[in-house]
């Protein structure tokens, strides 16, 4: 069903009906955006993770939850030290970073 739905959404983007985008791909927005602070990872840097545990998305319990409407929450309006993105990106950007966010979960 899930598939299904996400099948459904790509048909709408690629038919300009999605919600706006800058066309960058999910990789690059997030080298640009989430990088410096996530890592490559997504698990951030040693010393920092140590003062903000939830620096580390791969164990995030939202991130292995799926809990897709608080990570686009976070991304968009921030958390605790992290800055919102929400008047820098378009909307279907922080819907790609949302998406790429659940994929650094694993299995
Ligand atoms: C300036 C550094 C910085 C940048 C840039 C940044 N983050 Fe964060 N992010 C953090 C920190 C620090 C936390 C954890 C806050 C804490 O634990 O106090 C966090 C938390 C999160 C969370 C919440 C995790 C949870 O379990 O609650 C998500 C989701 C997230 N970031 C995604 C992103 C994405 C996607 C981007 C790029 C659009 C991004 N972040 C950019 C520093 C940053």
């Amino acid at each position: 069903m899930r598939r299904w739905l996400a099948a459904l959404a790509a048909a709408a983007l690629a038919a300009g009906c999605g919600p706006p985008t800058s066309g960058l791909s999910a990789e690059e927005l997030w080298r640009e955006n989430c990088r410096s602070c996530h890592g490559d990872d997504g698990r951030g840097d040693r010393a920092r993770r140590a003062l903000a545990p939830r620096l580390d998305l791969t164990r995030s319990p939202l991130v292995r939850g799926g809990q897709r409407g608080p990570i686009y929450q976070r991304i968009s309006y921030g958390y605790a030290t992290m800055p919102g993105f929400v008047h820098k990106l378009e909307r279907g950007d922080l819907e790609l970073l949302t998406d790429y966010t659940l994929g650094l979960g694993g299995p």
